[in-house]
């Protein structure tokens, strides 16, 4: 190609190094990504086509199936978006709220904030509900009175919020929503499989995940489930979608709920792969109650422990502490960010700090125990780390 001299422009190729050289293999312990299970990698290969309809369409089906289990629902309309948990929360927004809608926003951290920013993107009136502080959760009077004065047409509460560890309490809410015609957006991005969020039985019309939290699979699939009442608002919507890739009703057919093959865009088929082996694994644990009491029990070991060293967790109330991410406090005589780059360059082990400044980068740790991470071993190696990086800079 030549630019406007003449002369031709030429990239040469970079020294790139096949990745095997250097990616060697980290304990990932912060909020995701996760480490993948070699199952779970090997079933991305090989490769099949959505062009071959029968092993395609059983993959489809099975995942489907899979993905309703998870989030116990009987919604047709369960499927995974090729994109990020955000790209989830985008679509859903997107898809049910019009110009000036009310959009009810419950905010306990990052993920409630980056809602009330989605919700005025697309044009609709945002109203916050705030926890009273960092670290704590909306009471459910709360969310009763703002449903009650604001009429809204959704309202997204965040279940699990991974920059602030806290863990929304459900319970009731589902009713509530119905009570003021309104539809309940769960986000369950961070707290699936550590602790229960049976869609069908709260009520819950849009329900959210990402693959690469306690499912264990590769970033990159958002999985979600819509109720047939939120669909009904989809398809009842007045004015043209504002998006085209996050059209939810062409992704549904894209994963044929409607009995029909539609191509709408080329799904991210090895993940997809990934997600139904993980899905696989998700079945042969005795339930979905075993999987979760036992992430529950490695989180408190983990919690106490650390407690144990004299370090304190960001959320007072035991019960509202996500369990599968544990946020500590930062003693202020040590520097967090650097025991994170200490933990990652000697022993190998990733913790995440601070997201959004939520509270500020250095001051807070954030532990990740999702799915298969949270084991007894994991918490050991990670306890002994710290401890070794922790004595020679400060007095615990
Ligand atoms: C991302 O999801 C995070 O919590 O860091």
């Amino acid at each position: 190609m030549a630019n406007q001299t003449g002369r031709r422009i030429v990239i040469e190729p970079p020294p790139l190094r096949p990745l095997k050289g250097y990616a060697s293999g980290k304990l990932l312990l912060g909020p995701g990504p996760t480490n993948v299970a070699q199952r779970v990698a090997d079933a991305s290969q090989p490769m099949i086509s959505h062009g071959d309809p029968s092993s395609f369409k059983l993959l489809l089906k099975e995942t489907k199936l899979g993905l309703r289990y998870v989030f116990q629902t009987r919604n047709e309309f369960t499927f995974a978006i090729t994109s990020s948990g955000t790209g989830a929360m985008e679509a859903t927004v997107a898809n049910i709220l019009e110009d000036g809608d009310v959009f009810l926003v419950a905010v306990h951290g990052l993920w409630g904030q980056r809602a009330v920013d989605m919700g005025k993107a697309h044009g609709a009136k945002v109203v916050q509900l705030h926890a009273p502080t960092f670290g704590a959760v909306i009471d459910g009077k709360q969310f009763e009175e703002a449903l009650a004065r604001h009429r809204p047409k959704l309202m997204y509460v965040c279940h699990g919020d991974s920059t602030t560890g806290t863990l929304q309490p459900l319970e009731g809410l589902g009713a509530m929503c119905r009570k003021y015609n309104c539809l309940l957006m769960v986000d369950a991005i961070a707290s699936l499989l550590s602790a229960p969020v049976p869609m069908d039985d709260l009520g819950i019309d849009v329900l959210l995940t990402a693959s690469q939290k306690a499912l264990n699979v590769q970033p990159g699939l958002a999985p979600i489930s819509f109720s047939d009442g939120a669909i009904q608002v989809i398809q009842q919507r007045k004015s043209p979608l504002k998006t085209y890739y996050f059209d939810i009703m062409k992704i549904a057919d894209n994963w044929q709920c409607n009995g029909k093959a539609y191509f709408h865009h080329t799904q991210a088929i090895s993940l997809i792969k990934a997600l139904h082996e993980s899905l696989v694994m998700i079945t042969e644990a005795s339930s979905l109650e075993a999987i979760i009491s036992h992430q529950n029990e490695v989180s408190h070991y983990l919690q106490s422990k650390l407690e144990q060293l004299g370090l304190v967790l960001l959320v007072k109330k035991a019960q509202h502490r996500l369990p599968s991410v544990i946020v500590v406090q930062v003693p202020e005589a040590i520097d967090g960010h650097k025991v994170q780059l200490k933990l990652l360059a000697d022993h190998g082990i990733e913790i995440a700090g601070g997201l959004g400044g939520l509270p500020p980068k250095g001051q807070i740790w954030r532990i990740g125990l999702m799915g298969a991470s949270a084991t007894r071993a994991n918490c050991d190696a990670l306890l002994a780390a710290l401890k070794s990086v922790l004595v020679p800079t400060s007095k615990l």
